[in-house]
């Protein structure tokens, strides 16, 4: 049975993946906040895996060691960074604290634990995949600018470190979708359209993630961008649709 850790596993792309992996028969570390998580309400049919919930806050350097030490012991096939968080504003309009919130969850806790469990990971040539986002991509991000340093330095972090565990056979994936179905744009003044052809839904992007598992030993899937066909997000308050560059 494979192991695998998903952070963000409560909500979103990070659920999705934590599901399809489930349906693969994998023991799943679900690591997030308290509510949510795979198999709450209705259970899954069809899945033989085991979710094992860590309920934690990332911010907390405390909670992502008792995280780590939580998995550590079993070996690990697959670490999803997938939690995340972001704040939408023109950069002077963002606090400190929403500021320290997306470098802690975005960069350091995902840093923090791959690295931590990078000896695990070798061991069983596992992949790391890094959710990372088209603005890490982009030339500029106006309006998402420190959401998009932060995710920056996650999709840097992953090209650096493949080159480093590449040749012990761990792959690492970055993945970088666009605006996509989820929670993240609660501290938005603006969200997705929830129409197909302009918007990501999680389940998507989770099958790309959890596809790009199935790539021959011997290749890896570095990175795999996701765009919906449109450019169209919904202004909150005027419930009015925008065109323009991307600001997830
Ligand atoms: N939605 C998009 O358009 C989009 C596009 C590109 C990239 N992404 C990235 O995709 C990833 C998943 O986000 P999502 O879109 O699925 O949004 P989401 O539904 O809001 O999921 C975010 C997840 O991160 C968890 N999280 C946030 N802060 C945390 C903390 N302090 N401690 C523990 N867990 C925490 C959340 O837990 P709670 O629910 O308990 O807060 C939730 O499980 C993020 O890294 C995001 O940057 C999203």
């Amino acid at each position: 049975m494979k192991i695998c850790v998903v952070t963000g596993a409560n909500s979103g792309i990070g659920k999705a993946a934590a599901e399809k992996l489930l349906r693969k028969d994998c023991k799943v570390y679900c690591v997030g906040g308290p509510e949510g998580f795979p198999g709450d309400g209705e259970t899954e049919e069809n899945s033989r895996g085991i979710a094992v919930r860590i309920c934690c806050d990332l911010r907390n350097d405390g909670e992502i060691k008792r995280v780590i030490g939580a998995v550590e012991e079993n070996g690990v096939d697959v670490l999803v960074n997938a939690a995340g968080v972001a704040f939408y504003g023109v950069s002077e309009s963002i606090r400190p604290s929403d500021i320290a919130d997306m470098v802690d969850v975005n960069v350091k806790a995902p840093l923090v634990i791959t690295s931590a469990l990078m000896p695990k990971i070798r061991q069983n040539r596992g992949t790391v995949i890094n959710i990372s986002s088209v603005t890490a991509l982009s030339c500029a991000n106006p309006r998402g600018a420190a959401y998009g340093a932060t995710k920056a330095a996650l999709t840097s972090f992953g090209r650096s470190l493949f080159e480093e565990v590449r040749k012990q056979g761990v792959r690492v994936i970055n993945i970088h979708p666009d605006l996509t179905d989820t929670k993240l744009y609660r501290n938005a003044d603006f969200t997705v359209t929830g129409d197909f052809e302009s918007t990501l839904f999680s389940e998507d992007v989770a099958e790309w993630a959890v596809n790009a598992l199935e790539a021959r030993d011997g290749m890896c899937v570095n990175e795999i961008t996701l765009r919906p066909q449109k450019n169209i997000i919904v202004k909150k308050e005027k419930d009015r649709k925008l065109t323009g560059p991307g600001i997830n």
